[in-house]
C-alpha cells in the first residue's frame, strides 16, 4: 500500500517566516518567541514540539522541524486535514479485494488479516501474501460417511454420497445408514421382505414368484391357465405340449425350488412347440384357435420377465417373437416399438407397466405367426353391421400377431398402442374394399370359442400396402378386407330381372305348348311339360324369393323349394336321358308309366329334400342368400345329385350316339325314325349343357368369392335357359311350328269355324293314323 501519511504543517512554516521576521525587527524588546520556538535567553531557538510524545497521538510519528513539527501516520492510518488525527483505514472495505474468495477479511487497527472460511486451511502469512487451501475433510477420515457411504471432497466442504440401500436422509454431511426396506411393501402380498444391510431380498411364497430378481416385488403365478380344459368338450389336444411345457415351468417358479432352464433355453422350446403345433397343419376350429393364441400369450408373458437380454428375437419357421424387456429399481419410460416386415408395435414403456404396482420389470412382446392366416379366415359372424344395406363379405388380409405387455390390466389400456400392419396382398384402393381393424375375441367354455371382433380397435390410416390400427386393449390382432358387392348390383339386378321375366314368358309357352298341343302327346313331351314346370316355379321362387334373408322362416323356405325344384328339373333331365335311350332301344311301346316318371322326376328330389332338411335344417337359407349354406358342405346335397345325374346323362348321351351311328350303318335303318332321335338327341345335349354348365357358374355364385363374369354368366344361363328351351322344344320342332302357324293363321283370320276346328281337333289329333309319319312316330316315342 502505498499513501503519504505525512502531513507538513505549511502554516507553521509561514508563521516561522513571519515570527523570524518579527524577531529580527523587535528582537529587543520582546522576549516572546514566536510559536514552534521558545526563548532560550534573549534568543528564540527552535522548539522540539516532538519531546512530550503526545502531539501526534500514538497512530503517528512525530517529526520535528524547524520551527514547527509533522505528524508522519503509521502503516495503516491515514489523516484528515479537519484535524491532525491519523485514523484507521479499514482495508477489508477497499475496492480491491485483498483477501482471497475462500477467506474473510478481518480489519484490525491500523492492519487487516484474513480469515479462512470453514474448510479451508491457511497456507503462508494471513495477509495478501498467504492464501486458504481446501481441507480434503475425506482424506484421512474414513468413517465420515459410514460404511454405506463414500465421502467425496468438495471445494472448501465434503459430502457423503451413500451406496444403493444406505441414505443419509437429506442431511449431506451425516454418515450413511442402512434403510429398511422392508417397512414399505416391497415384496408385495407374495413375499416375504428380510432386510440386510445396504439391501433387501424377497422370498416369495408359493404360487408367487419374482423371476429371480430377489429384490422385486413377488407377482402371483397363474399355473392353472397352462392347464388344459378339463371339459373333455373343450379341451384342445394340439395344445398340450405346449401347455405342459409352460405349466412345468410355471410351477418350479411357483415353488422357486426348481431348477428353472434360463428364458431363452424355454422361449426356444416353447416356439419349437408352436411350429410343432401350426405344421400338423391348421387348427381346426375357433376353440382351437382361441385356446392357442391364449397360450401363447399367456406363456410369452410367463417367459420374458426370465430373459437374461432386454432384447430377444427369434425367429423359426411358424412364427417369430419379438421380446423387449427392462427391469430396474424405478418404472421405465419412454416409448417401445417392436416389428418385423409384416406387422409393427408401437407403444409405451408406461403403458407396458400399466397403472398398479411395478413388479420391477416391464415387458413388450410381439409375435408375428407366419402361416396361422388360413385357420382363422373365417369367424366373420360378429363384423356384419345389420343396419348397413350392402353387406361385405371378409377375409383375412394381413398376418396375425399376438401383441402383450407386463402390464395384467390389458383390457383397458390407459393409452391405446398402435398396431401397423402390412396387407398380405397389394391391393389398389377402391370402393369395394374396406380394410378393418380386428382382434380374435374368446369365448370361454362356448362352442363357439372365438371371433373377429372390431371391439376397442378402430383403424388410424390405410393405404394399398399398409393398414394402421389403434386398439385400447390386447391380444391377438389381424387386419380383414371387407369386400363390398360390386358396384354393378343395379344392372345385374336389372339383367336377373328382365332375363328372368322373359325366361317366364318362354317356359309359359313352353308349357302351354306341351299341355294344350295333341299332336305331340307322349312320354318325351310329359318329360318337357314337367321339366318347363319345374324350371317355372323355380325361376318364379328365385325371382320373387333368393333375396329375402330378412325373413328367417320364408327364407328357409324359399331355399327348400329352390332346392326341391332345381333338383327336380335335373331329374326330369335324368328320364329324358332314359327315354332317349328306350326310345332307341324298344322300337316299340317305349314309353314310361307316368307314375313312374312322377316317382322319378318329383319323389327323388323331394326325398333328397326332406333328408336334408332333416339333417340339417339351418342349412337352408344364408345370410346373403335365400340357399343353401355353404357350411358342413351342405350345399352337395344339390350339387351330389346334379353332379351324379349330368354324369349319367353324360354317360348315356355316350351310348345313345353310339348306337345311333351303328344303326345309320345298319343294313337296313329306319332313316326317318332314326334322324329324328338324333334331332332329339341333340336337342337333350343341348339342354343338358345348358342346364348344367348354367349350375357349374352357379358354384360360385353363391361363394364368397364369386367374381363378376361368373355372376354375369349365371345370370344370363338363368336368365335364357327358358328362353332356349323354347327354342329347342318348340320353335325348331316342325309339328309345334305347324300347330303354331295353325293358331296364328286362326286369330289372324278370326274365323270362328277355325277356332271351333281347332278346339274340336283333339278327336282328329288323337286319330294317330290319319295323321303323318311325323305324329304317329312323335307319339310312339
Ligand atoms: C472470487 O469470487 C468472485 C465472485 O464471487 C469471482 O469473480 C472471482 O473470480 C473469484 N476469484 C477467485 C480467485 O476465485
Ligand atoms: C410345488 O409345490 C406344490 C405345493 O405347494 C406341489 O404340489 C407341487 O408338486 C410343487 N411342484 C414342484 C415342481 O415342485
Ligand atoms: C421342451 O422341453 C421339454 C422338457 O421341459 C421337453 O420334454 C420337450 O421335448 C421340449 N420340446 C422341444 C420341442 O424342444
Ligand atoms: C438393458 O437396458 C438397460 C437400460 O436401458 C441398460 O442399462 C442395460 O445395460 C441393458 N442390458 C443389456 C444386457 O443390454
Ligand atoms: C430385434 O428386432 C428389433 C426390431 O423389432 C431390432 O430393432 C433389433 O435390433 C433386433 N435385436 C436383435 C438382438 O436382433
Ligand atoms: C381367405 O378366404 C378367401 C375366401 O373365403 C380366399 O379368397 C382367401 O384367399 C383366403 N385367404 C387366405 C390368406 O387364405
Ligand atoms: C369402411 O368401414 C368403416 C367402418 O369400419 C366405415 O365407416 C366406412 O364408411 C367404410 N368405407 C367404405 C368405403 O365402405
Ligand atoms: C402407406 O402408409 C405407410 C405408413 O402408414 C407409409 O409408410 C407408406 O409409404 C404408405 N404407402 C403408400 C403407397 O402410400
Amino acid at each position: 500500500m502505498q499513501y503519504q501519511p505525512i502531513i507538513e504543517m505549511r502554516y507553521r512554516t509561514v508563521l516561522l517566516i513571519l515570527g523570524l521576521n518579527l524577531n529580527l525587527l523587535g528582537n529587543t524588546e520582546s522576549k516572546d518567541c514566536p510559536p514552534g520556538f521558545m526563548a532560550d535567553g534573549q534568543d528564540c531557538v527552535d522548539e522540539d514540539e516532538c519531546i512530550n510524545g503526545v502531539i501526534c497521538g500514538s497512530d503517528a510519528t512525530c517529526i520535528n522541524t524547524f520551527g514547527s513539527f509533522e505528524c508522519s501516520c503509521h502503516n495503516g492510518f491515514r489523516s484528515f486535514h479537519t484535524n491532525n488525527h491519523c485514523l484507521d483505514i479499514n482495508e477489508c472495505l477497499e475496492p480491491l479485494q485483498i483477501c482471497s474468495n475462500n477467506s474473510n477479511c478481518v480489519n484490525t487497527i491500523g492492519s487487516y488479516y484474513c480469515q479462512c472460511k470453514q474448510g479451508y486451511i491457511q497456507r503462508g502469512s494471513s495477509t495478501q501474501q498467504g492464501h486458504c487451501e481446501d481441507i480434503d475433510e475425506c482424506k484421512g477420515n474414513a468413517g465420515i460417511c459410514g460404511v454405506g457411504g463414500t465421502c467425496s471432497n468438495q471445494e472448501g466442504s465434503y459430502i457423503c454420497l451413500c451406496n444403493p440401500g444406505y441414505s443419509n436422509y437429506g442431511r449431506k454431511q451425516a454418515q450413511c445408514l442402512d434403510i429398511d426396506e422392508c417397512i414399505t411393501d416391497v415384496c408385495g402380498v407374495g413375499g416375504t421382505c428380510s432386510n440386510q444391510e445396504g439391501s433387501y431380498s424377497c422370498l416369495c411364497k408359493p404360487g408367487y414368484s419374482n423371476y429371480g430378481n430377489t429384490q422385486a416385488r413377488c407377482s402371483v403365478l397363474t399355473c392353472d391357465q397352462f392347464k388344459a380344459d378339463k371339459t373333455p368338450d373343450l379341451a384342445v389336444p394340439g395344445l398340450s405340449g405346449l401347455q405342459s411345457v409352460m405349466e412345468k415351468n410355471c410351477l418350479a417358479l411357483s415353488n422357486s425350488t426348481g431348477a428353472t432352464p434360463t428364458g431363452e433355453i424355454l422361449l426356444k422350446n416353447v416356439t419349437n412347440e408352436m411350429d410343432s403345433l401350426l405344421s400338423h397343419g391348421l387348427l381346426g376350429n375357433s376353440r382351437e384357435v382361441s385356446g392357442f393364441l391364449g397360450t401363447v400369450e399367456n406363456a410369452m408373458r410367463l417367459i420374458a420377465p426370465q430373459l437374461k437380454n432386454n432384447r430377444t428375437n427369434i425367429t423359426s419357421e411358424h412364427t417369430e417373437c419379438h421380446l423387449a424387456v427392462r427391469r430396474g429399481q424405478t418404472p421405465p419410460s419412454g416409448p417401445i416399438s417392436l416389428a418385423n416386415e409384416h406387422a409393427r408395435l408401437d407403444t409405451s414403456w408406461e403403458t407396458a407397466t400399466g397403472k398398479g404396482a411395478y413388479q420391477g420389470f416391464a415387458v413388450a412382446g410381439l409375435v408375428i405367426y407366419k402361416t396361422l392366416e388360413k385357420s382363422v379366415n373365417n369367424s366373420f359372424q360378429d363384423l356384419t353391421d345389420p343396419t348397413e344395406d350392402t353387406k361385405p363379405s371378409y377375409q383375412i388380409g394381413s398376418k396375425v400377431v399376438t401383441a402383450l405387455v407386463s402390464n395384467p390390466d390389458t383390457d383397458s389400456l390407459d393409452q391405446a398402442v398402435l398396431l401397423t400392419f402390412k396387407h398380405l396382398q397389394i391391393m389398389p384402393e377402391s370402393e369395394q374394399i374396406n380394410y378393418t381393424c380386428v382382434f380374435w375375441e374368446e369365448r370361454h367354455g362356448q362352442k363357439e370359442g372365438g371371433a373377429w371382433s372390431r371391439r376397442g380397435c378402430t383403424k388410424v390410416l390405410s393405404n394399398s400396402t399398409y393398414t394402421q390400427c389403434s386398439c385400447v386393449h390386447l391380444s391377438s390382432f389381424a387386419v380383414l378386407m371387407a369386400l363390398y358387392p360390386i358396384e354393378h348390383t343395379f344392372q345385374l339386378r336389372l339383367l336377373t330381372w328382365v332375363g328372368l321375366s322373359l325366361s317366364l314368358v318362354c317356359l309359359l309357352l313352353c308349357i302351354l305348348t306341351f299341355r294344350l298341343c295333341r299332336s305331340i302327346q307322349g312320354t318325351r313331351n310329359t318329360i318337357h311339360l314337367h321339366l318347363c314346370l319345374c324350371l317355372f316355379i323355380a325361376d318364379l321362387v328365385f325371382l320373387a324369393g333368393i333375396s329375402q334373408t330378412q325373413y328367417k322362416g320364408g327364407c328357409g323356405l324359399v331355399a327348400g323349394l329352390l332346392h326341391l325344384f332345381f333338383l327336380a328339373s335335373f331329374s326330369w333331365m335324368l328320364l329324358e336321358g332314359i327315354q332317349l335311350y328306350r326310345m332307341l332301344m324298344l322300337v316299340f311301346n317305349s314309353a314310361i308309366r307316368t307314375r313312374y316318371l312322377y316317382a322319378v322326376g318329383y319323389g327323388l328330389p323331394l326325398v333328397i329334400v326332406l333328408i336334408s332338411a332333416a339333417t340339417y335344417p339351418d342349412g337352408y337359407g344364408t345370410k346373403e342368400h335365400c340357399w343353401l349354406s355353404l357350411e358342413r358342405g351342405f350345399i352337395w346335397s344339390f350339387f351330389g345329385p346334379v353332379c351324379a345325374i349330368i354324369i349319367f346323362n353324360a354317360f348315356f348321351f355316350v351310348v345313345t350316339v353310339w348306337r345311333l351311328v351303328q344303326k345309320f350303318s345298319s343294313i337296313n335303318p329306319d332313316l326317318s325314325r332314326l334322324q329324328k332321335i338324333r334331332a332329339f338327341t341333340v336337342t337333350a345335349v343341348a339342354q343338358l349343357c345348358v342346364l348344367g354348365s348354367m349350375w357349374i357358374f352357379g358354384v360360385f355364385q353363391f361363394q364368397e368369392e364369386g367374381t363378376l363374369v361368373m355372376t354375369y354368366l349365371f345370370t344370363i344361363l338363368n336368365s335364357l335357359q327358358g328362353a332356349l328351351l323354347f327354342i329347342m322344344h318348340c320353335l325348331l320342332n316342325k309339328t309345334v311350328r305347324e300347330e303354331y302357324g295353325r293358331l296364328l293363321s286362326c286369330v289372324c283370320t278370326q274365323q270362328k269355324s277355325y277356332l271351333d276346328y281347332s278346339s274340336s281337333n283333339p278327336s282328329s289329333s288323337q286319330s294317330q293314323g290319319t295323321k303323318g309319319d311325323q305324329n304317329t312316330g312323335e307319339s310312339n316315342i
